[in-house]
Protein backbone atom coordinates (compact mmCIF):
# COMPACT_ATOMS: atom_id res chain seq x y z
CA UNK A 1 0.00 0.00 0.00
CA UNK A 2 1.41 3.61 -0.70
CA UNK A 3 2.67 5.93 1.23
CA UNK A 4 3.67 10.09 0.48
CA UNK A 5 6.29 11.96 2.57
CA UNK A 6 4.79 15.31 3.27
CA UNK A 7 4.91 17.98 5.88
CA UNK A 8 7.67 15.63 8.44
CA UNK A 9 5.42 12.66 8.20
CA UNK A 10 5.08 9.38 5.60
CA UNK A 11 1.35 9.60 4.68
CA UNK A 12 -0.45 6.36 4.38
CA UNK A 13 -3.80 6.41 2.00
CA UNK A 14 -5.43 3.66 -0.23
CA UNK A 15 -6.26 5.03 -3.88
CA UNK A 16 -7.92 2.01 -6.28
CA UNK A 17 -9.72 3.01 -9.35
CA UNK A 18 -9.21 5.58 -12.07
CA UNK A 19 -11.43 8.47 -12.91
CA UNK A 20 -12.69 11.70 -10.76
CA UNK A 21 -10.82 11.49 -7.31
CA UNK A 22 -13.19 10.89 -4.82
CA UNK A 23 -11.41 11.15 -1.10
CA UNK A 24 -12.46 9.89 2.42
CA UNK A 25 -11.65 11.34 5.02
CA UNK A 26 -12.20 9.24 8.07
CA UNK A 27 -13.83 10.08 11.70
CA UNK A 28 -12.11 10.66 15.18
CA UNK A 29 -9.90 8.54 16.84
CA UNK A 30 -10.52 5.79 13.79
CA UNK A 31 -8.46 5.74 10.26
CA UNK A 32 -9.08 4.91 6.78
CA UNK A 33 -9.99 1.19 7.30
CA UNK A 34 -13.65 2.93 7.94
CA UNK A 35 -13.86 3.15 4.46
CA UNK A 36 -13.30 -0.38 3.41
CA UNK A 37 -16.53 -1.23 1.84
CA UNK A 38 -16.16 2.27 -0.23
CA UNK A 39 -13.05 1.20 -1.43
CA UNK A 40 -13.82 -1.79 -2.43
CA UNK A 41 -17.43 -0.86 -4.10
CA UNK A 42 -17.12 2.26 -5.61
CA UNK A 43 -13.29 1.50 -7.72
CA UNK A 44 -15.48 0.65 -10.10
CA UNK A 45 -17.10 4.35 -10.47
CA UNK A 46 -14.48 6.63 -9.83
CA UNK A 47 -10.56 7.49 -8.38
CA UNK A 48 -11.08 6.50 -4.09
CA UNK A 49 -8.40 7.39 -2.17
CA UNK A 50 -8.75 7.17 2.04
CA UNK A 51 -5.60 8.74 3.79
CA UNK A 52 -4.97 8.09 7.51
CA UNK A 53 -4.61 11.34 8.46
CA UNK A 54 -1.33 12.27 10.65
CA UNK A 55 -0.74 10.26 13.39
CA UNK A 56 -3.26 8.03 13.24
CA UNK A 57 -3.44 4.26 11.89
CA UNK A 58 -0.68 3.79 9.80
CA UNK A 59 0.64 7.59 8.94
CA UNK A 60 2.81 7.48 11.81
CA UNK A 61 3.38 10.64 13.78
CA UNK A 62 3.84 12.12 17.09
CA UNK A 63 3.67 16.03 15.96
CA UNK A 64 0.16 18.52 17.30
CA UNK A 65 -2.21 19.31 14.36
CA UNK A 66 -5.30 21.41 13.78
CA UNK A 67 -8.36 20.40 11.75
CA UNK A 68 -6.95 23.19 9.19
CA UNK A 69 -3.41 22.07 9.11
CA UNK A 70 -4.91 18.31 8.26
CA UNK A 71 -6.96 19.58 5.57
CA UNK A 72 -3.58 21.26 4.58
CA UNK A 73 -2.05 17.45 4.58
CA UNK A 74 -4.38 16.21 2.85
CA UNK A 75 -4.67 18.81 -0.37
CA UNK A 76 -0.49 18.34 -0.19
CA UNK A 77 -0.93 14.54 -0.50
CA UNK A 78 -3.58 14.84 -3.41
CA UNK A 79 -1.49 17.48 -5.42
CA UNK A 80 1.73 15.01 -4.97
CA UNK A 81 -0.25 12.07 -5.97
CA UNK A 82 -2.14 13.64 -8.97
CA UNK A 83 -5.63 13.73 -7.21
CA UNK A 84 -6.78 17.49 -8.14
CA UNK A 85 -9.43 18.67 -8.26
CA UNK A 86 -11.64 16.41 -6.53
CA UNK A 87 -14.55 15.50 -4.30
CA UNK A 88 -14.08 15.37 -0.84
CA UNK A 89 -15.96 12.96 1.75
CA UNK A 90 -15.70 13.32 5.37
CA UNK A 91 -17.22 11.67 7.94
CA UNK A 92 -17.51 13.73 11.68
CA UNK A 93 -14.11 15.11 12.34
CA UNK A 94 -13.81 14.29 8.39
CA UNK A 95 -16.43 16.39 7.92
CA UNK A 96 -15.10 19.06 9.92
CA UNK A 97 -11.55 19.04 7.79
CA UNK A 98 -13.50 18.87 4.57
CA UNK A 99 -15.19 22.01 5.05
CA UNK A 100 -11.48 23.15 6.23
CA UNK A 101 -10.84 22.49 2.37
CA UNK A 102 -13.32 23.98 0.94
CA UNK A 103 -12.87 26.71 3.02
CA UNK A 104 -8.89 26.67 1.98
CA UNK A 105 -8.80 25.01 -1.57
CA UNK A 106 -12.19 25.67 -3.24
CA UNK A 107 -10.68 25.61 -6.83
CA UNK A 108 -9.34 22.48 -6.44
CA UNK A 109 -12.60 21.35 -5.19
CA UNK A 110 -15.51 19.44 -7.45
CA UNK A 111 -18.07 18.08 -4.76
CA UNK A 112 -18.45 17.45 -0.84
CA UNK A 113 -19.97 14.89 0.83
CA UNK A 114 -20.74 15.59 4.77
CA UNK A 115 -21.25 12.55 5.98
CA UNK A 116 -22.49 12.30 9.73
CA UNK A 117 -20.80 15.57 11.28
CA UNK A 118 -21.50 19.31 11.71
CA UNK A 119 -20.39 23.14 10.56
CA UNK A 120 -20.10 24.75 14.15
CA UNK A 121 -17.72 24.71 16.54
CA UNK A 122 -17.67 23.36 20.24
CA UNK A 123 -19.88 24.50 22.70
CA UNK A 124 -18.81 25.75 26.17
CA UNK A 125 -20.00 22.58 27.69
CA UNK A 126 -18.50 20.11 24.95
CA UNK A 127 -15.19 22.34 25.03
CA UNK A 128 -14.92 20.63 28.83
CA UNK A 129 -16.03 17.80 28.02
CA UNK A 130 -13.02 17.56 25.74
CA UNK A 131 -11.08 18.63 28.71
CA UNK A 132 -11.99 15.91 30.83
CA UNK A 133 -11.62 13.37 27.20
CA UNK A 134 -8.08 14.94 27.35
CA UNK A 135 -7.83 13.59 30.84
CA UNK A 136 -9.20 10.26 30.73
CA UNK A 137 -6.72 9.37 27.61
CA UNK A 138 -4.23 10.78 29.27
CA UNK A 139 -4.53 8.66 32.44
CA UNK A 140 -5.97 5.24 31.15
CA UNK A 141 -5.48 5.37 27.36
CA UNK A 142 -7.21 4.40 24.02
CA UNK A 143 -9.22 1.83 25.61
CA UNK A 144 -10.89 3.58 27.61
CA UNK A 145 -11.78 5.86 24.94
CA UNK A 146 -13.18 2.64 22.56
CA UNK A 147 -15.03 1.47 25.96
CA UNK A 148 -16.23 5.82 26.19
CA UNK A 149 -17.15 6.16 22.52
CA UNK A 150 -18.21 2.89 20.58
CA UNK A 151 -21.82 2.45 22.07
CA UNK A 152 -22.32 5.76 21.40
CA UNK A 153 -20.83 5.76 17.63
CA UNK A 154 -23.41 2.88 16.25
CA UNK A 155 -27.27 2.81 16.13
CA UNK A 156 -28.64 0.99 19.56
CA UNK A 157 -28.87 -2.50 18.60
CA UNK A 158 -26.72 -1.99 15.67
CA UNK A 159 -24.28 -4.62 16.67
CA UNK A 160 -27.04 -7.32 17.42
CA UNK A 161 -25.61 -9.93 15.49
CA UNK A 162 -23.46 -8.70 13.61
CA UNK A 163 -19.99 -7.92 16.59
CA UNK A 164 -17.47 -7.58 14.05
CA UNK A 165 -18.94 -3.45 13.67
CA UNK A 166 -17.59 -2.82 17.40
CA UNK A 167 -14.93 -5.17 17.01
CA UNK A 168 -13.63 -3.03 14.03
CA UNK A 169 -14.13 0.30 15.93
CA UNK A 170 -12.32 -0.82 18.83
CA UNK A 171 -9.22 -2.35 16.68
CA UNK A 172 -8.97 1.42 14.72
CA UNK A 173 -9.77 3.10 18.28
CA UNK A 174 -6.76 1.19 19.95
CA UNK A 175 -4.18 0.95 17.05
CA UNK A 176 -4.08 4.88 17.65
CA UNK A 177 -1.58 6.01 20.41
CA UNK A 178 -3.13 8.16 23.59
CA UNK A 179 -0.78 11.20 22.10
CA UNK A 180 -2.49 11.84 18.41
CA UNK A 181 -5.98 10.67 20.37
CA UNK A 182 -4.35 13.66 22.25
CA UNK A 183 -3.97 16.22 19.62
CA UNK A 184 -7.42 15.34 18.26
CA UNK A 185 -9.37 16.29 20.77
CA UNK A 186 -7.19 19.92 20.88
CA UNK A 187 -7.88 20.28 17.56
CA UNK A 188 -11.34 18.84 17.71
CA UNK A 189 -12.14 21.23 20.73
CA UNK A 190 -10.27 24.51 19.24
CA UNK A 191 -12.06 24.26 15.41
CA UNK A 192 -13.57 26.88 13.62
CA UNK A 193 -17.02 27.39 13.39
CA UNK A 194 -17.78 26.53 9.25
CA UNK A 195 -21.36 27.88 9.77
CA UNK A 196 -20.71 31.19 8.00
CA UNK A 197 -19.10 29.09 4.95
CA UNK A 198 -22.05 27.38 4.38
CA UNK A 199 -23.97 29.93 2.38
CA UNK A 200 -21.52 30.24 -0.31
CA UNK A 201 -20.13 27.09 -1.33
CA UNK A 202 -20.62 26.37 -4.95
CA UNK A 203 -20.29 23.02 -5.34
CA UNK A 204 -22.16 20.26 -5.39
CA UNK A 205 -23.06 19.24 -2.12
CA UNK A 206 -24.41 16.00 -0.40
CA UNK A 207 -25.43 15.32 3.53
CA UNK A 208 -25.51 11.76 4.50
CA UNK A 209 -26.75 11.04 8.23
CA UNK A 210 -27.48 8.51 10.02
CA UNK A 211 -31.48 8.15 11.18
CA UNK A 212 -30.44 6.97 14.69
CA UNK A 213 -27.19 9.29 14.74
CA UNK A 214 -27.20 10.02 18.46
CA UNK A 215 -23.52 12.18 18.14
CA UNK A 216 -24.92 14.31 15.52
CA UNK A 217 -28.08 13.45 15.02
CA UNK A 218 -30.63 14.49 11.54
CA UNK A 219 -31.65 17.74 12.95
CA UNK A 220 -28.05 18.91 12.48
CA UNK A 221 -27.62 17.46 9.02
CA UNK A 222 -31.15 19.17 7.83
CA UNK A 223 -29.46 22.38 8.99
CA UNK A 224 -26.71 22.13 6.85
CA UNK A 225 -29.20 20.78 4.09
CA UNK A 226 -31.32 24.44 4.39
CA UNK A 227 -27.73 26.53 4.72
CA UNK A 228 -26.29 25.13 1.72
CA UNK A 229 -27.42 26.47 -2.09
CA UNK A 230 -28.67 23.00 -3.99
CA UNK A 231 -27.99 20.54 -0.94
CA UNK A 232 -28.98 17.09 -1.14
CA UNK A 233 -29.90 14.93 2.09
CA UNK A 234 -29.80 11.30 2.42
CA UNK A 235 -30.89 9.88 5.21
CA UNK A 236 -29.70 6.26 5.98
CA UNK A 237 -32.40 4.01 7.51
CA UNK A 238 -30.79 2.10 10.27
CA UNK A 239 -27.59 3.42 11.14
CA UNK A 240 -26.00 5.74 14.35
CA UNK A 241 -22.94 7.84 13.57
CA UNK A 242 -21.28 5.28 11.41
CA UNK A 243 -23.71 5.11 8.74
CA UNK A 244 -20.16 4.05 6.33
CA UNK A 245 -19.44 0.57 8.11
CA UNK A 246 -23.47 0.01 9.71
CA UNK A 247 -25.28 0.43 6.13
CA UNK A 248 -22.37 0.24 3.42
CA UNK A 249 -24.95 -0.58 0.49
CA UNK A 250 -27.32 2.25 1.28
CA UNK A 251 -24.20 4.88 1.80
CA UNK A 252 -22.40 3.44 -1.59
CA UNK A 253 -25.76 4.07 -3.53
CA UNK A 254 -25.90 7.78 -2.45
CA UNK A 255 -22.44 8.12 -3.00
CA UNK A 256 -22.41 6.63 -6.40
CA UNK A 257 -25.39 8.85 -7.63
CA UNK A 258 -23.89 11.84 -6.23
CA UNK A 259 -20.00 10.89 -8.11
CA UNK A 260 -21.73 9.87 -11.43
CA UNK A 261 -23.51 13.59 -11.58
CA UNK A 262 -20.52 15.29 -11.19
CA UNK A 263 -18.45 13.90 -13.89
C1 LIG B 1 -16.08 11.85 15.12
O1 LIG B 1 -16.81 10.87 14.92
O2 LIG B 1 -15.18 12.17 14.32
C2 LIG B 1 -16.27 12.63 16.40
O3 LIG B 1 -17.50 12.32 16.97
C3 LIG B 1 -16.11 14.11 16.17
C4 LIG B 1 -16.28 14.91 17.42
O4 LIG B 1 -16.10 14.36 18.54
O5 LIG B 1 -16.57 16.12 17.32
Amino acid sequence: MPTQALNGVDFFYEDRGKGLPLVLLHGFPLSHAMWSAQMADLASTCRVIAPDFRGFGKSQSDQPFTVDSLAADVHGLLKAIGALPCVVAGLSMGGYVALAFARQFANDLKGLVLVDTRADGDSPQAKESRTKTIDLVRKQGPKAIADAMIPRLLAPGADEGRPELARSLRRMIEDNSAKTIEHALIALRDRPDSTPLLPTLKVPTLIVVGDGDQITPPDIAEGMHKAIPGAKLAVIRGAGHMTPIEQPIQVNQALRLFVSKIR
